[in-house]
């Protein structure tokens, strides 16, 4: 059956690492992308780019640089993206968002147990790295569900990786928001099937890849050389992997998979040594 509605991807984490390439794929692909991001000013350059790269593909891109986790900033985006799915609608067209992908580092990478407390994560850091990389998820599905802009056929991704259920000295906090995020995927595949809307959720657990990300975690240099060791294909992960698993993943026949953590890895996480 042929999809004739117009395809939008809602990409929070839109402008860097797994995000920006699934941006620039789904654009090639044919969808028109809704990109949220926090960026200072020495990245806005880079979001330019990446915005002239979905343009450059025949594609519309509309980024807004916000905090994802703010109600508020959340609302209003979600009213901009209304707003122009109005001008769709009276160009005739039938707009959705089929893709919804949460793409969001931003976490403590401190560790729970050090003689000085300052040295280790308190409520704040513990909630705001919850909030962000894992609670968020369940607020922005709930607007949008309750917005009309999920419909049959539309899929919610969400980036996860080993640290769900290994630990790293310094990932501990990112580590326990990852476990939320994969519980938050499971509980709206089931309730989101249970209302019968034809939207599926999974987790995308991507092997350890080169981002700005994966640089700021202290231990990044035995990671990478583990990760190097391990992995059976003899390389990292990289964020067009990525990008190529949600393309193929968002296509068509992929109607039945939810609920699930899918590993994009090349069999890094099976590998023990
Ligand atoms: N890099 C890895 O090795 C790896 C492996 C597995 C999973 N992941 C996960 O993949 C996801 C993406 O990571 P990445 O490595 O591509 O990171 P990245 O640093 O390249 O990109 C992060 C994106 O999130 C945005 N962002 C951060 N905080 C935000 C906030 N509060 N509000 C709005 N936007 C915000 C940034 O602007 C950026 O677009 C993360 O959830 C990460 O944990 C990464």
């Amino acid at each position: 059956m042929t999809d004739d509605r117009e395809r939008w991807a809602l990409i929070l984490g839109g402008s860097s690492g797994m995000g920006e390439a699934t941006a620039v794929a789904l654009a090639r692909a044919g969808y028109r992308i809704f990109g949220i991001h926090l960026d200072f000013r020495a990245g806005l350059e880079h979001v330019e780019d990446v915005k002239r790269r979905i343009t450059e593909a025949g594609s519309e891109a509309i980024y807004i640089n916000m905090n994802a986790a703010d109600d508020e900033k959340r609302a209003a985006a979600l009213a901009r993206l209304g707003e122009r799915f109005d001008e769709s609608r009276a160009g005739g067209r039938h707009p959705y968002v089929r893709v919804v992908m949460h793409s969001l580092a931003f976490g403590t990478l401190i560790p729970f147990i050090a003689d000085d407390p300052k040295s280790a994560v308190n409520r704040k850091q513990m909630e705001m790295t919850q909030d962000v990389m894992a609670n968020s998820l369940v607020y922005w599905v709930q607007d949008l569900y309750r917005g009309g802009f999920l419909e049959a056929g539309s899929k919610i991704f969400a980036m996860t990786s080993e640290g769900s259920s290994r630990v790293v000295p310094s990932y501990g906090v990112v580590s326990s928001a990852k476990a939320a995020l994969e519980s938050h995927i499971r509980q709206l595949a089931m309730e989101l099937a249970r209302q019968r809307s034809g939207v599926t959720a999974v987790a995308i657990r991507a092997g350890v890849t080169m981002t700005p990300a994966l640089m700021k975690i202290p231990e990044h240099d035995l990671i990478i050389e583990s990760a190097i060791r391990r992995n059976p294909t003899g390389r990292m992960t990289t964020p067009q992997d990525v990008a190529n698993a949600i393309v193929a993943l968002s296509g068509e026949g992929t109607d039945f998979i939810s609920g699930e953590v899918i590993g994009v890895d090349g069999a890094e996480f099976v590998t023990g040594s």
